[in-house]
């Protein structure tokens, strides 16, 4: 399939079916954008528009948060887990409101360079807040693609999910970036999920391979099951033909 006609399938559908209502998705801005990928990390949508509203009520701007107490900032994180991610955005808060003039960098080089930030988030906040052509590749768009391509192995493999970069980088288009961003996380979100896929609705399924090979579950590649060592015990005969017979 074309990268063109991949990104109209994606984008039509987006049209019709893609989430625009979320509350990152209002009044948008890399600071705005950046603390909704950091939430939405590890945590479902659902889970965390209540938490993303009150964070933005208390920290409305990156100065705002990078001036609170880390004591305070993980308190409104309470609940959400992965205290990891709070302790990291309190650390990016003060570089980029320090060192940074409030202002976020625009390119995943750079972006991946502040804490907390991997390359995907990267690719998710300079594409969806500063228009560019950068490619996400979270959990949801690996089991999209992975099927899509019907690319075996397990992605916790480097060589599998540089396979899936290329695939991504691919199909990442140059126009409404923002929006195809979102509607591949959609995709995977809604449609493409992990144990009952609805490939009916989806607007991939006469190009998907593995729906071809009618396996789509099998994608993507579970971890190898480490081998349990085996214990061989080894009896000898031994006949003596000088004994008595018994
Ligand atoms: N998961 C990660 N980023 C997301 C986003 N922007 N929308 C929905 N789910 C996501």
């Amino acid at each position: 399939m074309s990268p063109k006609k991949f990104q109209n399938a994606v984008l039509n559908w987006f049209d019709q079916y893609g989430r625009t209502n979320l509350p990152w998705q209002q009044s948008i801005n890399p600071y705005r954008v950046w603390i909704s990928e950091i939430m939405l990390q590890q945590t479902q949508v659902s889970t965390v528009i209540p938490y993303f509203e009150r964070f933005m009520h208390s920290y409305p701007t990156v100065d705002a948060l990078a001036a609170a107490p880390l004591d305070e900032v993980l308190h409104h994180w309470t609940g959400l887990g992965y205290y990891a991610r709070a302790r990291n955005l309190h650390k990016t808060a003060q570089l980029v409101s320090s060192e940074l003039s409030g202002q976020f960098p625009d390119n995943v080089p750079q972006l991946i360079e502040l804490p907390g930030i991997g390359r995907s988030t990267a690719g998710a906040i300079s594409s969806i807040a500063f228009k560019n052509q950068a490619t996400i590749l979270d959990g949801n768009v690996k089991r999209v693609l992975a099927r899509f391509s019907a690319t075996d192995g397990w992605p916790g493999k480097s060589a599998v999910v540089e396979k899936l970069w290329l695939i991504a980088e691919t199909y990442t288009p140059f126009k409404r970036i923002a929006d195809y961003t979102q509607a591949m996380m959609d995709l995977g979100a809604t449609l493409c999920t992990r144990s009952s896929p609805n490939c009916e609705q989806c607007p991939l399924m006469k190009d998907c391979k593995a729906f071809k090979q009618g396996n789509p579950q099998d994608y993507p590649g579970k971890k190898p099951k480490k081998k349990l060592p085996v214990r061989t015990t080894c009896f000898l005969m031994i006949k003596n033909s000088d004994g008595p017979c018994c």
